[in-house]
């Protein structure tokens, strides 16, 4: 199968053969994210097998509008309009208890509930539209590497096992959305997996509390027996992350050691660092927007074999705001380990 590129005037297309049950990769402000009919079980299971993703790992049904969520649930927690109307079209799941029988069950892994998101695309939001059907959207890479925010990682990934990717650029985020369980309407609202709408910008919008899940508090923080279990969104090349006050030493130790390395980075880091390193990723700016909207795309550049690095730095930033969400999927790229002195 060739894989065709969609451009703008070609959604039509692009929305039929996603009706139809075809493969056809999309992009959104957060990553790009690989579309199939939510309604086709046999369609749903291919998104699986293309990603080589483990069934038991429920899907986002993707949305044009919050009226078509209506159609898979009724029973809503009292604060999901404020939540909607704030947030969507934007970077946040919502997770609900869906009616029995609407949704296949290969979407929801079994579940009695769903993540549905609305995207803040408007190409992948007309092709919703106009191919009347809800699409399941998990990230379009091969289960376990970084997440594609470009076209191309797309498809350096699934080149020749899908129908085709609506090409859109870069993403502007360049980490998955936020993901909140509004599942039981008389529980506080709880975040399963960090993103850029923060639990402070939730509870502003809210007026009250919103709990974070405690396992994902729990792989924050140094796990007893890091390795494979907490390893996602990975490179093949070693990664650790490197403290602010590290530097210096973590590029002289690995110098020492003959060790090529290259390095991830703010200008600011990379310009110090950057005589001492086999290679470079340098962030737009200084800000962790711009770390969280290059790192994906730092960790595949420097997994490219011809640069044959045996270890990739990666700059820290603090868990707060934004910072939480690069640092969740940081920490998983590096098996959660720093380097040590
Ligand atoms: O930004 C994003 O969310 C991207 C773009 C393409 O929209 N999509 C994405 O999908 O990251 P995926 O499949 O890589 O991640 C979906 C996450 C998983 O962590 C999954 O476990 C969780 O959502 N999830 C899905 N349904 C759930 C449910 N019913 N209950 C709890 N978690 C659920
Ligand atoms: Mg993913």
């Amino acid at each position: 199968m060739e894989t065709k590129r969609y451009d703008e005037t070609e959604l039509k297309e692009a929305a039929k053969a996603l009706k139809a049950g075809e493969l056809v990769a999309f992009p959104t402000e957060t990553v790009y994210g690989l579309g199939a009919n939510a309604l086709l079980p046999n369609t749903v299971k291919k998104v699986f097998s293309v990603k080589g993703r483990p069934q038991d790992n429920p899907l986002i049904v993707h949305v044009a509008s919050f009226e078509q969520v209506k159609e898979y649930v009724d029973n809503f927690h009292p604060e999901t309009e404020k939540i909607v109307k704030n947030f969507w079209p934007g970077p946040l799941t919502l997770i609900f208890k869906i009616k029995k029988d609407t949704l296949p069950s290969v979407v929801t892994g079994g579940l009695s509930t769903a993540a549905f998101r609305m995207p803040d695309n408007k190409k992948t939001l007309e092709v919703i539209e106009l191919s009347g059907v809800p699409l399941v959207g998990p990230s379009a890479n091969t289960s376990g590497k970084p997440s594609p925010t470009t076209a191309d990682h797309v498809f350096h990934d699934l080149q020749g096992k899908i129908t085709g990717i609506i090409e859109d650029g870069a993403t502007r985020i360049g980490v998955e959305s936020t993901v909140l369980d509004l599942s039981n309407p008389t529980a506080m609202p709880m975040i399963l997996r960090p993103g850029a709408v923060t639990k402070e910008q939730i509870e502003a919008v809210i007026g009250s509390p919103v709990a974070v899940d405690q396992h994902l508090v729990k792989e924050n923080e140094t796990p007893k027996a890091p390795g494979m279990k907490y390893k996602h969104y990975s490179p093949d090349t070693r990664v650790l992350m490197v403290r602010d006050s590290d530097w210096s030493i973590a590029v002289q130790w690995a110098k020492n050691k003959k060790i090529r390395a290259g390095v991830i980075a703010s200008p600011e880091i990379a310009d110090q660092v950057r005589t001492d390193t086999a290679a470079v990723y340098m962030y737009n700016d200084n800000s962790v927007e711009a770390a969280a909207k290059g790192l994906f795309a730092g960790l595949r550049g420097l997994d490219e074999p011809t640069l044959g690095l045996d270890l990739i730095f990666v700059q820290v930033y603090p868990e707060t705001g934004l910072g939480n969400a690069y640092m969740n999927r940081l920490k998983k790229a590096a098996g959660q380990n720093y380097f040590e002195k």
